[in-house]
């Protein structure tokens, strides 16, 4: 039998590292402590809040729950200073904003921007907001140059005098065109949303971003230090045409694709000051977005975010300019 004194479980909140921690702290021989540790303690993904060790003490989850940060370098996590998401409202922006104020380094501020703070469905950030004090609701319609202009001014404001290090763009919508139906208005609606939007946007907060990149002492580049993330899909992919057979959404393919190009022109334009620049493909999520039957959808929104949320913890200048998938995969443009 496994006779140690101590153990440690990295990623112990969910799946084997949890029934791993459970059984261990159960075992009549098991070690006198086991440590369980995960990426954010706090957030919802948690379910380890208490964890018995072999003298039936119960050791209370702060002392208890290391944070992987703590526990070794080897494995890096997202430590921006200050994050702005666009479109956070609900779905994978929401998730966003819930997941990062629950990490165990929790970005000083987290600008969640939405078009109607003041309307029923901005509740659920409103409570989050009310919650937690980094939480900053900011209007903004991506839509809307002077609304993002104005949104600009009130977090440089908010800044007093310090970078942003991390925007993510990622408002975005769909419309249900195929290749024979697709209107005009309908596909520039959603070129204007998917990709004049995170354009205009990040055009907005270079300066920010810019003097983020400046003042850290940090080498090269790292989302921790001035990044852009567009929020892209893998339907963009032209060599890969994901799920077509389910839904050609035309106007939406074609967005993604214009945006991928506009993230690896980002990339280069703004390589000089350091800012590393992605396209990320959530996975095919359960929100309100999704166009196939929810059934078919494989990710809840906690795993899509949780898992895009390392990834970025680990991106350096080799990944700017590239198209990942939620785990950090490379995909075909
Ligand atoms: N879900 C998926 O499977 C999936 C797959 C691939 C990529 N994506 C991408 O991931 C991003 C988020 O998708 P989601 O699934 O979370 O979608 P969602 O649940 O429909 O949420 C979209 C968000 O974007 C906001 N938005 C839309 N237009 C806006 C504008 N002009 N200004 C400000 N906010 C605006 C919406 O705000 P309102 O509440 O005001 O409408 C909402 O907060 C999108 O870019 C999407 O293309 C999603």
């Amino acid at each position: 039998m496994l006779s140690v004194h101590s153990i440690l479980v990295m990623g112990s909140n969910g799946g084997i590292g949890l029934k791993l921690v459970w059984q261990l702290a159960g075992e009549s021989n098991g070690p006198e402590c086991v440590f369980a540790t995960c990426w954010a303690p706090e957030g919802p993904q948690a379910h380890v809040k208490v964890v018995v060790c072999k003298k039936g003490i119960a050791l209370e989850a702060a002392g208890i729950l290391l944070s992987s940060q703590e526990t070794g370098d080897n494995i890096k996590m997202l430590n921006a200073r200050s994050v702005l998401v666009t479109g956070s409202n609900r779905g994978i922006g929401l998730e966003l904003v819930r997941q990062l104020v629950g990490q165990s380094k929790k970005p000083e501020w987290i600008f969640a921007t939405c078009r109607d703070p003041k309307g029923p469905r901005a509740q659920d950030l409103k409570n989050l907001a009310d919650k937690h004090q980094s939480v900053k609701i900011i209007p903004m319609d991506t839509n809307d140059p002077s609304s993002v202009k104005a949104a600009a001014a009130q977090v440089t404001e908010k800044l007093q005098g310090a970078g942003l290090n991390l925007l993510i763009n990622n408002a975005g919508i769909v419309k249900p065109g195929c290749l024979e139906s697709e209107t005009a208005e309908d596909m520039s609606e959603v070129y204007k949303t998917n990709v004049i939007g995170p354009m205009i946007v990040s055009q907005a907060f270079l300066p920010l971003l810019r003097k983020a990149s400046q003042e850290s002492p940090q080498k090269g580049m790292s989302c921790s230090k001035a990044a852009i993330v567009n929020m892209s899909s893998e339907a963009g992919s032209i060599t890969n045409l994901l799920v077509f057979d389910l839904g050609h959404v035309l106007g939406y393919r074609c967005s993604k694709a214009a945006l991928n190009m506009l993230t690896r022109c980002q990339s280069r334009g703004w390589a000089k000051d350091e800012i590393l620049c992605i396209a990320l493909h959530p996975g095919i999520v359960k929100t309100d977005m999704i166009q196939v039957d929810q059934g078919q959808a494989p990710l809840t929104v906690d795993d899509s975010v949780q898992a895009m949320l390392k990834t970025l913890g680990h991106l350096s200048e080799k990944d700017s300019g590239t198209f990942l998938n939620w785990e950090g995969e490379t995909l075909p443009w």
